[in-house]
């Protein structure tokens, strides 16, 4: 059977990655037709529009996408493209595990947990604007629809993972009725999950707690603002952000994408680690049902890793995307013909 699948090479090291991921998974013999489709600043200069209609209407047909990053402006310029994909799609679980690697250096080599980020609203959806000159309100919204369908995918995930406890990321302290909501639901919904613990942590103390003993954590589930902040503190702590891979997932599909961004300052020089974004595509061979096929890639990875000669320069090593892609792909291709 040949898969249907939206590809988004993205901006900055996205093509240089995809590239890299498309011929590493194409070599576990998975058949794939690539439907390829751009987004942001390349799609506002050839269509106006920085979330065109076709990309959409792609993403909704094949239901599965492998998304490059895609560089969002500072302070000015158009909003974000990704939070407006997520929301169009209702990608609303973005689902963000945190492992180390076999021999790569890191501060927790034995962490192993799972950020579920809820995805459509909080402060990331970006609703501000200029009351008055010189002062500016940012909405946070957050709904007991959103808070409780996020709570019941993270209890279903750690159910479906065989992961033994689901923690909630807030701050109710301070923000009673928005973070308050969101908790509220999780407890409710953590009553139909007797068998798996259930807990809360407010935000500072989590960030400090995952610094110091990030193993008593397991499942985590936050805010979209929170997810995406200590998602990239996690990635700090199993080597990097070359290494954290992430799916968007809603009911009526997924994209699938590395937690990272375009990474401008080393754009083009052909050094990025794919590493995450392969992880991504890992994650959709199995989402697509291509079980053995996401296992042999998985398993080539982890070779090229545990042999740690041929790994990127954000690893300290001197392989470039391609070398690194190569030694992965070797190993694929030999236990496919052994
Ligand atoms: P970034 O994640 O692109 O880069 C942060 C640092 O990590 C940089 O030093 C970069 O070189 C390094 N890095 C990231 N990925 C790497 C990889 N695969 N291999 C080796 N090194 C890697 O974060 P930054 O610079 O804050 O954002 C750049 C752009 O990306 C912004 O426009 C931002 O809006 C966008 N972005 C897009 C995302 C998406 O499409 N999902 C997610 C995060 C940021």
């Amino acid at each position: 059977m040949k898969h249907k699948i939206t590809l988004i090479p993205g901006d900055g090291i996205g093509p240089e990655i995809v590239a890299a991921t498309v011929r590493i998974i194409e070599a576990s013999g998975v058949e794939f037709e690539w439907e390829t489709q751009i987004l942001g600043a390349q799609a506002l200069e050839k269509y106006g529009n920085t979330l065109p209609d076709a990309a959409i209407e792609s993403m909704r047909s094949n239901k599965v996408a492998l998304k490059g990053p895609i560089m969002t402006p500072i302070g000015k310029g158009f909003t974000s493209v990704n939070v407006g994909l997520r929301k169009a799609l209702d990608l609303y679980a973005n689902v963000r595990p945190i492992k180390a690697l076999p021999n790569v250096e890191c501060r927790y080599p034995d962490l192993d947990l799972v950020i579920i980020r809820e995805n459509t609203e909080d402060l990331y959806a970006g609703l501000e604007h200029i009351v008055v000159p010189g002062v500016v309100e940012s909405l946070k919204i957050i709904t007991e629809k959103a808070s409780t369908r996020i709570a019941k995918y993270a209890f279903e995930y750690a159910k479906d993972n065989n992961r033994k406890k689901v923690t909630a990321v807030h701050k109710a302290n301070i923000m009673k009725l928005s973070d308050g909501l969101f908790l509220e639901c999780f407890y409710n919904v953590a009553k139909d999950y007797p068998e798996i613990t259930a807990d809360d942590k407010i935000i500072d103390n989590c960030c400090m707690q995952l610094v110091m003993r990030p193993e008593q954590f397991d499942v985590m589930v936050m805010e979209n603002l929170y997810g995406d902040i200590v998602s990239d503190l996690c990635a700090g702590l199993i080597g990097g952000l070359g290494l954290a891979p992430g799916g968007n997932i809603g009911e009526q599909g997924a994209v699938f994408e590395a937690v990272h961004g375009s990474a401008p300052d080393i754009a083009g020089q052909g050094i990025a680690n794919p590493t995450a974004l392969l992880m991504s595509a890992i994650i959709m061979l199995r989402y697509i049902g291509e079980k053995d096929a996401a296992q042999n890639v998985e398993d080539a990875m982890m070779a090229v890793f545990a042999e740690g000669t041929v790994r990127t320069k954000d690893l300290g090593g001197t392989a470039n995307t391609t070398d690194f892609a190569n030694a992965i792909i070797e190993k694929i291709v030999k236990s496919r013909e052994s």
